[in-house]
């Protein structure tokens, strides 16, 4: 949600930025902007509606030199997305650039007296509120760019991570961060900022997170200070980045989307290592084992997600359900943190996130850790806030996923999830040991049976030529398939903008029924598991009406073969695992469909990768 880069050093500032702002657009894409200053100490702001590479039109015949600069690509929260609300946006007088990720919820009052001051506004965003208000400190308390910002930021409520450059010190980059995240990477008297390490890995692999309410300095000279905002220095913890340049680039992919489903056969591989025993006889999840007593104790457990993470998480209601007999609740954490939830001391609240940065799922996270919950968290994005907000996790270890639909990351933390559930079960004695074993080596089996579910993908490209240009879809599944079946749809209407919708396939009879005709296409999961009957009764019900069914099947199936209009086989696997196989098929599904359409998959129109506004 908004992507933030800047750069102070001895190189060229403008292709850096660039470069950076091309990494995170999967942050954001409706406008991006750019300020820097050159030698003549000039500050110049180039901003424009649209894309990075709009900007870099922009900006081709223009003078960019200059070696300390900020960008941004944006997401629209306040003001649409025009060339007047891209950021970087200036102070009255023109000597302050800013940049913001996030929403400052009391700038109307803030533009009350301001406008009262005699300042005016270029633009109906709250972030220029915020750059106005600092020079207006900055004016009226005779105090240097720093402490201006600390002092106006004490009088903001809401979330930022924002970046502020001043004509009258071209030396420094001053920037601030709560609740959006923001990096600082330390090179070799060169230092780099930005939403997520992402833009940074290629120069250095040496990173400072800045923490809530801290402002980071940033000086040519004196490296980077951390103070928080009544100036009390804080520690600058250096980490060491662990990701690597080639999991960022395409691979020789069209997009990203493609090159992350095809990934899966290796991320699950890479999610699971060394978490089994080379026997392949027993599963460890460090953060579980190291708070036995918690998870011994535990009478209930919370879920908190959003979006796709909240899909994996009912999968892992079922599968802490069935293995552990834990009683579990899964909630939409924006739901969840206005609710006045019932939250007692011996509950385990689960967070998942592939970013570690949804705004909605780290307030539920602060709420459940004040009413003294035990949480953990399954994160992919290391050092992300959720994973530093949790008391243990585990991360899910898929490398960067960049498509703005998430893929990988939806596998990855079903195999987190499984192993979770296996860890516990075992602690508590709530599974066999045979059951234990049989579903490790399966487990260990899954990386294998996607490899063999791509090669439908020829298969699931002819077969989405025959949907592409239709208005609706359902997609059904029972158990374990029914998130899946949600999941399915999200996908499908998240990048091809044709509406979908998931249903438990036997709710179907209490309404949705009604919708069904000959121009109906259903995707229904029936893999073989528990309820199959009940799922192909389900099925016949659909066919009765006319419905065109679409069926994911296991491997040899002839019943659901012989009623539905088109059949996709998956490899056989434990009925808990059939959303990770299936979940192959349905995101080729929806991604040749978006692509036949035309869609740009990877950045589909409203949507950003990372939600730091609630
Ligand atoms: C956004 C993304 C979704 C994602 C959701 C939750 O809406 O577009 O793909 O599932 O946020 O994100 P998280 O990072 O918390 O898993």
């Amino acid at each position: 949600m908004c992507g933030i880069v800047g750069y102070i050093g001895n190189q060229q500032a403008y292709p850096i930025l660039i470069k950076g702002l091309h990494r995170l657009e999967y942050r954001g894409y409706d406008s991006a902007g750019v300020a820097f200053m050159n030698e003549k100490q000039e500050l110049n702001v180039y901003k424009t509606k649209g894309k990075v590479s709009d900007l870099e039109s922009l900006v081709e015949s223009q003078d960019v030199s200059g070696t300390i600069g900020i960008a941004h690509t944006r997401w629209a929260t306040h003001g649409e997305p025009n060339n007047e609300n891209a950021h970087p946006h200036y102070s009255q007088s023109e000597t302050i650039a800013l940049i913001h990720n996030g929403i400052i919820e009391n700038y109307a009052v803030i533009k009350k007296e301001l406008l009262r001051q005699g300042y005016t506004f270029k633009s109906t965003t709250d972030t220029e509120v915020l750059v106005q208000f600092i020079e207006y400190v900055k004016k009226t308390n005779k105090v240097d760019l720093c402490h201006a910002v600390q002092i106006a930021l004490a009088q903001v409520i809401g979330a930022y991570a924002i970046a502020v450059i001043d004509k009258e010190n071209p030396n420094q980059i001053v920037a601030a961060r709560k609740s959006s995240p923001l990096v600082v990477g330390i090179g070799d008297n060169e230092y780099f900022l930005a939403s997520d390490a992402t833009p940074i890995v290629e120069y250095t692999d040496k990173v400072v997170y800045v923490n809530d309410e801290e402002v980071v300095v940033i000086d040519r000279k004196n490296g980077v200070k951390l103070l928080n905002l009544s100036d009390v220095e804080q520690t600058a913890e250096v980490t060491t980045l662990k990701m690597n340049l080639s999991q960022l680039e395409k691979g020789g992919y069209e997009n990203f989307m493609l090159k992350e489903i095809h990934e899966q056969q290796q991320t699950l591989v890479d999610c699971i290592r060394g978490r089994i025993n080379v026997e392949g006889t027993e599963v460890v999840l460090s953060g579980v084992v190291d708070n036995k007593d918690k998870f011994l104790n535990a009478k209930r457990i919370i879920i908190v997600a959003c979006g796709t993470s909240w899909h994996a998480a009912l999968i892992g209601e079922f599968l802490l359900e069935d293995l552990c007999r834990i009683p579990v609740e899964v909630e939409y954490a924006s739901e969840f943190r206005y609710r006045h939830p019932i939250i007692y001391k011996n509950d385990i609240v689960i967070a998942i996130s592939q970013s570690g940065e949804t705004a909605d799922t780290l307030a539920a996270v602060d709420i459940a850790k004040q009413q003294g919950a035990f949480i953990y968290g399954i994160c992919n994005v290391v050092g992300s806030s959720i994973a530093r907000a949790t008391d243990s996790g585990s991360y899910i270890h898929v490398g960067p996923e960049i498509g703005v639909a998430s893929t990988k990351a939806f596998t990855g933390q079903i195999t987190v999830l499984s192993m979770l559930a296996l860890t516990i079960a075992k602690l508590r004695g709530t599974i066999s040991n045979e059951h234990y074993v049989e579903i490790i080596q399966e487990l260990q089996d899954i990386p294998n049976k996607l490899k063999e579910v791509l090669k439908l993908d020829d298969k699931i490209r002819d077969l989405s030529k025959i949907f592409t240009y239709a208005h609706n879809f359902i997609y059904l599944g029972r158990g374990y398939n029914y998130p899946a079946a949600l999941e399915g749809a999200l996908k499908l209407k998240e990048i091809s903008y044709i509406h979908a919708e998931g249903y438990p396939a036997a709710e179907m009879k209490h309404g949705p029924i009604a919708l069904i005709d000959n121009e109906m296409p259903v995707v229904a999961l029936a893999t073989s598991d528990r309820i199959y009957e009940k799922t192909v009764s389900n099925i016949q019900e659909i066919k009765a009406r006319k419905g065109k069914v679409i069926a994911v099947v296991t491997e040899g199936d002839e019943v659901v073969s012989s009623i539905v209009d088109y059949c996709i086989e998956i490899p056989k696997t434990l009925e808990m695992f059939a959303p990770i196989v299936s979940a192959i098929p349905l995101q080729l599904f929806a991604y040749y469909i978006a692509v036949n359409k035309g869609r740009n998959v990877d950045q589909p129109r409203n949507l950003a990768k990372s939600v730091t506004v609630e």
